[in-house]
């Protein structure tokens, strides 16, 4: 249980502990903190999820079952932020650099004491992406030295790493992971067979974007480090979503996006380097020596919006004060009402393991005989729907992320409207 000190702990200023005060929010906060009930228990508690999901100023005429791609931010988040972005116009020099840039060394606090490492270890960044490409492009390889991945990764990290092919002539090698995956060993297994001796770095998904499927990325570690192969996490789903701590997964470098899963502003992302290793990734912006050892050499990208990764300090406090394993207990339950319904109808494919710690809040569906395309322009000019259509080389279908501010009422129209296309295909 989380105690209200830690809740408060996770904003040390007093004038970003204020940005909590929206009376009915503040109150199921305060209450969760002192709810003796288990996570799922509270997860089933209606009337506290919703105060949760009054938090969020989301447009209910249409259904949002997209919030793996990004999250809408609650009220105390925005409206903070339309507050910093508003005051950073004043006097920019002033307002942004002297005023409020400081309070990113308060932020950099809060994600290691939430996500689990040495605060010098974080480095905070506008994405999941520039995370990655920081270590991609980062880090010095020579031509025929080799990068291990799968062949789920995301789109936009496997171009970095084949322009770095084109480039400096590395070579990247990819292994095939079942759909849906349900064999921890299989995938380290499949990691261990494809490691040569030319082997120089593994990037996994903590959680694959295609399926929502969790890789067991601390065994995928330990068996990389006894082969001293160095592990980047692409870890854009998994941050906020569900409990673990970096530091212990085993790994050289993790990236995430903080606008998913911990509903931070638009264009926030953090990357947590193993101490000993930041000295061995060159910035994307440029850094000079004595700088080599310190994280903060990759948040050197000239003149941005200092407000925007401030806003983690609000999310931060929301996600506490909400408690993670309350907020994976709901989504889970969410899930579970969309897929006890579906999952059972002829033609209706899973391909995505369920089984406890195999995936959260999003699974990928398959209505066998329906394109997946069509199917989702229909769910969404029809319905108001929105969903994410995946296609890859080996399967297809549509990715389903609901949050902590959907209905179950938003569920069951998903529901009813899936059912009447899994039994009488697309409308004419
Ligand atoms: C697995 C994975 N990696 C990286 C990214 C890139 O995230 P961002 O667009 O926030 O940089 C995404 C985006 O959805 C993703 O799913």
């Amino acid at each position: 249980m989380i105690s209200r000190r830690s809740f408060l702990g996770a904003v040390a200023a007093p004038s970003l502990a204020a940005a909590c005060t929206g009376p009915d929010l503040h109150r199921a906060l305060q209450r969760a903190q002192g709810d003796p009930r288990g996570p799922e228990e509270v997860a089933a508690d209606e009337t506290f999820w919703r105060e949760i999901q009054a938090a969020f100023p989301v447009d209910r005429s249409l259904t949002n079952l997209n919030n793996g791609g990004a999250s809408p931010a609650p009220s105390v988040v925005q409206e903070r932020l339309e507050h910093r972005l508003r005051i950073s116009n004043d006097a920019p020099p002033y307002h942004m650099w002297q005023l409020l840039a400081p309070g990113r060394e308060v932020v950099r606090q809060g994600l290691a004491r939430e996500f689990g490492g040495d605060v010098e270890e974080f480095a905070i960044t506008r994405n999941s992406s520039e995370s990655l490409m920081i270590c991609q492009h980062g880090l010095d390889l020579e031509r025929g030295d080799e990068v291990l991945t799968t062949d789920q990764d995301y789109h936009r990290m496997l171009k970095a790493f084949r322009q770095r092919e084109r480039r400096d002539g590395i070579v990247l090698r990819q292994v095939e992971l079942p759909v849906p995956c349900d064999d921890d060993d299989v995938v380290v297994r499949r990691f261990a067979d494809a490691i040569t001796a030319r082997t120089r770095l593994i990037l996994i998904c903590h959680v694959i974007n295609l399926t929502g499927q969790v890789l067991p990325v601390a065994k995928v570690c330990a068996m990389a480090r006894e082969r001293g192969v160095p592990v980047l996490v692409d870890g854009a789903h998994a941050i906020a979503h569900f409990p673990f701590r970096i530091d212990e997964l085993g790994c050289d470098f993790y990236a995430s996006s903080l606008h998913k899963w911990l509903f931070a502003p638009m264009g926030t992302g953090l990357l947590w380097i193993r101490r000993d290793r930041i000295a061995d990734v060159w910035p994307l912006f440029s850094a000079l020596p004595e700088q080599d050892g310190d994280i903060r050499k990759f948040e050197e990208i000239g003149t941005h919006p200092v407000a925007i990764g401030l806003g983690i300090a609000e999310a931060l406090a929301f996600h506490r004060g909400l408690g993670v394993e309350r907020k994976l207990a709901r989504l889970v339950l969410l899930r579970d009402r969309w897929v006890r319904e579906l999952a059972p109808l002829e033609r209706v494919r899973l391909l995505t393991d369920l089984s406890p710690g195999r995936a959260g809040a999003i699974a990928t569906v398959q209505i066998e005989g329906v394109p997946t395309a069509p199917l989702v322009e229909h769910l969404w000019d029809r319905h108001r729907i929105l969903c994410a259509g995946i296609r890859h080389r080996r399967f297809e279908g549509v990715r389903v992320s609901p949050s902590v501010y959907t209905t179950p009422a938003e569920i069951d129209r998903f529901v009813e409207v899936m059912t009447g296309i899994a039994r009488n295909g697309l409308p004419g």
